[in-house]
């Protein structure tokens, strides 16, 4: 009897150990999907918020929206959710009683997570974030958007319903890539095209807008399709896997939006996990394709719709002047720390308004432990007219085997009125 309850006492002792080391890999779990899902840098204020506490604006074209306290505190945070509760609002848009969130959220998707990733989530929201009792301060949206009850036709005329579908005919790796860019990752939110009613048009590999560009917060996000020209066509898995973790990769370095995201975000992917999106992306057939990469062409002769850089004195006569000392003669940069423009997918893209954004106002790279901190580009918005800028951004974009459309006069100005710079 007595051995018999020792017995039942160690047993219950090992199952309590057991249970509490296995909570805390769920926790540990749910700490980096917290980290590669975006949750803890967009649900905490850049200017010295407490970590999740939310306020942090995040941009969209009614407004800027607001994070939500995602602490556990009762009262401004998750407190009073339930498992149940902390589903719907990842995957239906809706938080406790009922009220339908902006889909500035990005829960069109999360609503793709699995219940295990979900599980490790709001584990480690509940039990491995300090409560904050503070309230996320309030929207200031103009009419209609201001109302939110209008987010219900929203959500049932737009939000993708269905978590992820494995798709058998793949590897475990591509569907681990495939899971990570639709759901946790959601690069979609920035590089997907949006509709009339500002949703994705296309969630996974079945559309053929999917991941191909989309202008957000006056940046280009660009184009990860197969594309050789202005998409991932020429970049190996392992250089876009290295971008993605360290925001260098293949001669490119990230910038605007891409920046940000890799050095709050991406950087924590494990090598497994940049991989598996590395490959899946590269599986993406080339879809609307834009520029082309010939290298070792000089010029081009304007026929059949090509372009003609060589007559371009003026912008040759500019990047001289402005760009050459960093970016070369031979448009190849400094890699890893000055991009190589000649080839550069971004340079070649359809929509320049990136390109010109960063001419104007300059940029950095991310800063990302273990990588040597990145150069400074330098803004022109002094030193150069718009009609200088579009000059030398259309030589950039039809030089060294770059062959992409010209960028006029009021390309440059409407992006400079839009960023009021
Ligand atoms: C791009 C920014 C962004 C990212 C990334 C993001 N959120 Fe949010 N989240 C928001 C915004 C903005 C709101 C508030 C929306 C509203 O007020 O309608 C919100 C609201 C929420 C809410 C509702 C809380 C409430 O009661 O108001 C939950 C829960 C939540 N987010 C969890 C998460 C989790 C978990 C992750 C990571 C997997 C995440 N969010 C990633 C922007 C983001
Ligand atoms: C907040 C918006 C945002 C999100 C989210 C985002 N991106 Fe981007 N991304 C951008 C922008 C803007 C660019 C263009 C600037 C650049 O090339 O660095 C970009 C560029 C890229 C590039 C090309 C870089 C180059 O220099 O050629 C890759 C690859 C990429 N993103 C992958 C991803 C993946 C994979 C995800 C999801 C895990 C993702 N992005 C999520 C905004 C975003
Ligand atoms: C002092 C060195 C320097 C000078 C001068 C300079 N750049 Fe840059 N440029 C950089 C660096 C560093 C980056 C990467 C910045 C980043 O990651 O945000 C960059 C990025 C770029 C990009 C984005 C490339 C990409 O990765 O997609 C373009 C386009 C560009 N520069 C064009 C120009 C043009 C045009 C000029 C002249 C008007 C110029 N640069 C002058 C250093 C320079």
């Amino acid at each position: 009897m007595k051995a018999l309850s020792r017995r039942a006492f160690f047993t219950a002792v090992s199952m309590a150990v057991w249970l509490a080391a296995h909570a805390d890999d769920l926790v540990e779990r749910g700490a980096y999907l917290s980290r590669i899902g975006g949750c803890a840098a967009c649900h905490t204020n850049p200017k010295g918020g407490a970590p999740f506490a939310g306020g942090r604006e995040v941009p969209s074209p009614f407004g800027s929206i607001h994070s939500s306290n995602i602490t556990p505190d009762p009262t401004y945070g998750l407190g009073k959710y339930s498992f149940a509760d902390f589903t719907r609002a990842m995957r239906d848009g809706r938080a406790l009683g009922d009220k339908p969130l902006y889909p500035a959220m990005p829960y069109p998707s999360y609503a793709k997570m699995d219940e295990a990733d979900l599980r490790a989530l709001f584990a480690f929201l509940q039990k491995g974030v300090t409560p904050v009792a503070k309230p996320a301060p309030a929207n200031h949206l103009p009419f209609p958007f201001d109302q939110r009850w209008t987010l219900r036709f929203w959500q049932a005329a737009f939000a993708p319903r269905g978590s992820y579908a494995r798709r058998s005919d793949r590897d475990a790796e591509w569907n681990r890539g495939a899971y990570l860019v639709q759901s946790v990752g959601h690069c979609g939110a920035c590089h997907t095209p949006r509709g009339v009613g500002y949703q994705e048009k296309g969630y996974d590999e079945s559309s053929d807008q999917f991941l191909t560009g989309m202008t957000d917060d006056h940046w280009f996000a660009s184009n990860l399709t197969g594309d050789r020209g202005a998409g991932l066509g020429r970049m190996e898995k392992q250089a876009i896997a290295d971008l993605l973790r360290t925001g260098r990769g293949g001669g490119a370095v990230v910038w605007g939006t891409m920046s940000e995201e890799v050095e709050e975000t991406l950087r924590h992917l494990s090598e497994d996990d940049a991989r598996a999106i590395a490959g899946y992306l590269k599986t993406l057939p080339p879809q609307r394709v834009a520029g082309v990469y010939e290298p070792g062409r000089v010029g081009f002769v304007p026929a059949d719709g090509r372009y003609d850089g060589r007559s371009n004195t003026l912008g040759a006569a500019a990047y001289k002047g402005f760009c050459m000392a960093c970016h070369g003669a031979d448009g190849r940069g400094q890699p890893p720390a000055i991009p190589s423009l000649a080839g550069n997918a971004s340079v070649l893209s359809e929509d320049a308004g990136s390109i010109i954004r960063i001419v104007v106002e300059g940029g950095r790279g991310p800063l990302v432990p273990g990588v040597p901190p990145p150069l400074q580009m330098p803004g022109f918005a002094d030193t150069l007219t718009d009609a200088q800028l579009a000059r030398t951004l259309t030589y950039v974009r039809q030089n060294w085997g770059n062959d992409a459309r010209d960028v006029t006069t009021s390309d440059v100005s409407k992006v400079r009125s839009k960023i009021g710079r």
